[in-house]
C-alpha cells in the first residue's frame, strides 16, 4: 500500500498578513516537491485570506488550526467550517496546544470532527502523550484513549479522508524528537490500533504524520521509517529554507 508524504506547516500564532505574504512568497518562488508529497500550511484566521490569494495556482494546501463544532450562533470570537471552507480544505483538530492550554477535550474534538466531515473538510487529527505519560509506561493508552475518543461514532467509510498526526507533547517546540526508531514504533501501534478499530485495509491507507521538533537536520531519518507518512512542522515552518528543505526530504 503506497501512501502519499504529507508535509504540514502549522504557523501557531505567528505572522500578521505582511509576514504571512513574504513567507509564503518565499516558498512559493523557490518551491519544489522532490518527493510529490501533498504540502499544506495552517497559518492564523487572520491570514487565511493572504493565503489563499497568494497561494492561488500552486499545489500547496491550506488549512486552518481549529474549527468550532457549530455552524453558527452566539460562540464569541469562534470560528465555524462553512466560514472556514472559503478558505481552506483542511483543518487541524486536537492539537496539543489546544488540549493543554483551550482545554479541548475528546468530545469536543469528536463533535468538531464531525462538523469537519460534514463540510467536507479534510481533518488532520492529532494524538499525543506527555512525558509523564510516556514515562510510566501510558503512551499505548493515552493514544488508543484519544483515538477511540476522538472517532467515536464514526464508521470507516466516513473516514476515508482522515489524517492523523502524532505529536508526543515532549517534543513539541522543544527541541527534542522521539528518536526515529521511537517513533516508528508508536506510529507502528497507532496503525495497529487503526486496524482493531477498523480494518487492515484502513490502517494501512490512513496517513500517519510525526510531528515534533522536526527540522532539516532530523527529517531525513524521520521520512525514512516505514510508519511514518510525513510530518507536522511548527518551528521549523516559518523558515522558508528550513520548510522547503524539510519538503524535500531524502529517503
Ligand atoms: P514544533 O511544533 O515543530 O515546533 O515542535 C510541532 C507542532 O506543534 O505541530
Amino acid at each position: 500500500m503506497t501512501r502519499r508524504y504529507f508535509i504540514a506547516g502549522n504557523w501557531k500564532m505567528h505572522n500578521n498578513t505582511t509576514e504571512t505574504k513574504e513567507l509564503l512568497t518565499a516558498m512559493k518562488q523557490n518551491f519544489q516537491n522532490i518527493n510529490d508529497s501533498e504540502v499544506m500550511v495552517a497559518p492564523s484566521f487572520t491570514s487565511l485570506q493572504t493565503a489563499k490569494e497568494i497561494l492561488e495556482g500552486t499545489q500547496i494546501i491550506i488549512a486552518s488550526q481549529d474549527c468550532h463544532s457549530e455552524d453558527k450562533g452566539a460562540f464569541t470570537s469562534a470560528v465555524s467550517c462553512p466560514q472556514l471552507k472559503e478558505f481552506v480544505s483542511h483543518v487541524i483538530l486536537g492539537h496539543s496546544e489546544r488540549r493543554s492550554v483551550f482545554g479541548d477535550t475528546d468530545i469536543v474534538i469528536n463533535k468538531k470532527l464531525k462538523a469537519t466531515l460534514a463540510h467536507q473538510l479534510v481533518p488532520v487529527l492529532c494524538i499525543g502523550e506527555t512525558l509523564q505519560e510516556r514515562e510510566s509506561n501510558k503512551t499505548l493508552e493515552i493514544l488508543k484513549a484519544q483515538l477511540d475518543g476522538g472517532l467515536a461514532g464514526f464508521e470507516e467509510k466516513d473516514l476515508e479522508t482522515l489524517i492523523i498526526a502524532y505529536e508526543p507533547v515532549w517534543a513539541i517546540g522543544t527541541g527534542k524528537t522521539a528518536s526515529p526508531q521511537q517513533a516508528q514504533e508508536t506510529h507502528e501501534q497507532v496503525r495497529k490500533h487503526l486496524a482493531d478499530m477498523y480494518s487492515q485495509e484502513f490502517a494501512d491507507k490512513t496517513r500517519i504524520l510525526y510531528g515534533g521538533s522536526v527540522k532539516p537536520e532530523n527529517v531525513d531519518e524521520l521520512m525514512g521509517q516505514t510508519d511514518i507518512d510525513g510530518a507536522l512542522v511548527g518551528g521549523k515552518s516559518l523558515e522558508a529554507e528550513s520548510f522547503l528543505r524539510i519538503i524535500n526530504f531524502k529517503k
